[in-house]
């Protein structure tokens, strides 16, 4: 027998006990006659003892030890002298008696602490050794904890769980697909699956009324901190549904994780807030509600003062910072170059200090008299010691850098505080999303999303402002879900892809299949999928989804330790009948 505990799990009341224990060596230190070694697993670290009085060659072995050496020893419980009240195991130390060494170990190329020494690259390169530290244990731990709870809240909903396939043809969710070569039919490829999208409405089809699927999505697009090529969807569809069905099924899915995974209760029904109201006063679809500050929007107020930033600008707006009117000039220098930083893209920025004893300054001084300035600053409902900034220029871009203004100056004030959570349904999305540089509409969830019955009658002639029956969850500006309820109508279908730019053809060979089982009995189904790994990351705090992934890819999409993607033998090229011709 390897162990008769964990390292993790002896206590006082142990005291007196010969154990076995197996594990890492974490930390070996020297104190005159006696060595003591961290012994580490997955459960925790315990203090062994040898004293070189008692059985030196023993003690010699040990001081021999190296880090990370895996080892198994045998020896009594004791209590500490010197307890460590920082680990569950604290009281106690074994008292070595014999010592059996189960494999040795290089040095690793970095510490394995909490606080390590490791570089981002070379702990990806070694993520075995970076997945021994306690705190990326801990976020797989949470991992499955949270996917665990999932499937106990959806099985006790009546869900079933069905794999779908990893090779299939084309789905389209708006990134590019990764392609497989298929060996047997030459100069065909797989796609890999975006979303099981098209799989789900299919099992609605075949009756199964309710489904979830933990599922691996594959999308090839740019990455980001919260964007894997590879990620983890909580897959989910429903039949006979509205969309207040699914909206309370999975808000009570969203407050069972927290209940059960972070013990935090929610009692109110989570807030709502149109599509059109989070771009109206946040700038965006995924609003950061964890603070006010909402946007002001200015043309009208501040056109017709000569200043021609203002009077030429589609959009004007503005926030209210309490308490910042103290802002030195080098403060704002500092947010000015924040925004006009290329990937936010304003070109300046204008303020008004509410000082403290009630006088207004700007930087537009020259044309806008005080009284104007304290008209404007009442549409902010500002106070004394607060500071507006505004930002003009292109509706969209200008809203965009105003949220990223908001959110500085959220994180500048402390607003955002991790461990206070904010979900939100954001609904009423617009059906298209038109395209400047293609010149068309494309569907702002997916083609299958269901237009609101009562905008169809728009969908010919001002197809921009029909709605979808679309929906997503926002918690702290993160987008974790987001879904529809489906057209299941062919003929309905059938026009979205016209109106997608699809010839009849081009539908027909791309998503036939789904249209043709619509011709056999569909019922009204809807539903969504969360991210897996953003929720994780979320309740883990962390600034990105890579870190509750066990192996994850670096944002130039490149598995480091596995050296992914590679190239193959020409004989495997062979056997797929393909010639590598890469354009420069
Ligand atoms: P959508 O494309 O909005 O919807 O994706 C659903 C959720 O998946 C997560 N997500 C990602 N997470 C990590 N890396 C990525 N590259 C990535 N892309 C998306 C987000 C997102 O909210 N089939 C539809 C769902 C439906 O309509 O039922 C879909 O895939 O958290």
């Amino acid at each position: 027998m390897y162990r008769t505990h964990t390292c993790g799990e002896l206590r006082l009341a142990n005291a007196g006990q010969s154990v076995t224990l197996s594990g890492w060596v974490q930390r070996t230190r020297k104190m005159g006659g006696m060595t003591f070694i961290d012994i580490r697993d997955r459960y925790g670290i315990t203090q062994l003892v040898f004293n070189n009085e008692i059985n030196e060659t023993l003690c010699d072995s040990a001081n021999k030890l190296g880090r990370e050496f895996v080892i198994q020893v045998t020896g009594q419980v004791a209590e500490r002298s010197n307890k460590n009240n920082n680990i569950p195991t604290g009281e106690i130390e074994i008292l070595a008696e014999s010592l059996n060494i189960l494999n040795e170990a290089k040095t690793p190329p970095f510490t394995i602490e909490d606080n390590t020494d490791g570089g981002d690259d070379i702990r990806m390169k070694y993520r075995y050794l970076d997945l021994r530290r306690n705190v990326v244990r801990s976020n797989l731990i949470l991992r499955h904890q949270m996917a665990f709870e999932t499937r106990r809240y959806l099985d006790q909903m009546g869900f079933l769980e069905v794999e779908t396939p990893i090779l299939i043809g084309s789905t389209p969710e708006g990134a590019r697909d990764f392609v497989v070569p298929s060996r047997m039919n030459p100069g065909e490829f797989y796609a890999l699956p975006q979303s099981p999208q098209t799989l789900k409405q299919l099992l609605m089809v075949s009756g199964f009324d309710r489904y979830f699927q933990i599922a691996k999505c594959f999308r090839d697009e740019d990455l980001r901190a919260d964007r894997q090529p590879e990620f983890t969807q909580i897959d989910c569809e429903m039949s006979f549904v509205e969309q207040e069905d699914v909206l309370q099924l999975f808000e009570g899915m969203v407050k069972h994780l927290f209940k059960y995974v972070k013990n935090i209760d929610f009692s109110d029904t989570f807030p709502r807030m149109t599509w059109h109201d989070a771009m109206k006063y946040y700038g965006s679809d995924k609003p950061d509600i964890r603070f006010e500050m909402k946007f002001v929007e200015l043309k009208e107020a501040v056109s017709g003062h000569d200043f021609v930033v203002f009077d030429s600008a589609a959009y004007v707006g503005g926030i209210c910072a309490s308490g910042c009117a103290d802002y030195t000039r080098k403060q704002l220098d500092q947010l000015t170059d924040f925004v006009k930083k290329p990937q936010i893209g304003a070109k300046g920025l204008v303020y008004i200090k509410y000082e403290s004893d009630g006088n207004l300054k700007s930087s537009v001084d020259k044309f806008y008299n005080s009284d104007d300035l304290k008209a404007i600053a009442a549409l902010f409902n500002a106070q004394p010691g607060d500071l507006i900034l505004i930002l003009a220029g292109d509706k969209t871009k200008t809203q965009k850098a105003l949220c990223e203004l908001r959110l500085e100056m959220g994180n500048r004030l402390g607003l955002r505080d991790k461990n206070v959570y904010t979900p939100l349904w954001v609904i009423d999305f617009p059906l298209f999303e038109w395209d400047d540089e293609a010149q068309r509409f494309f569907a702002m969830h997916h083609p299958f999303t269901s237009p609101k019955p009562e905008d169809i009658q728009h969908l010919d002639s001002d197809p921009g402002r029909v709605r979808a029956n679309a929906y997503d969850m926002v918690v702290n500006g993160i987008e974790l879900g987001g879904g529809s309820i489906r057209i299941h109508d062919s003929k309905l279908q059938n026009k979205m892809f016209e109106l997608l730019g699809f010839t009849p053809e081009k539908a027909q060979a791309q998503f036939g299949f789904l249209m043709n089982a619509f011709q056999y009995g569909a019922p009204p189904h809807g539903g969504l999928a969360f991210g897996l790994d953003r929720f994780v990351s979320l309740f883990a705090g962390l600034d990105s989804i890579r870190d509750c992934i066990a192996f994850p890819k670096n944002n130039a999409g490149r598995d480091v330790m596995l050296d992914a993607p590679s190239t193959i033998d020409q004989s495997q090229l062979d056997e797929l009948n393909l010639v590598i011709d890469i354009k420069e």
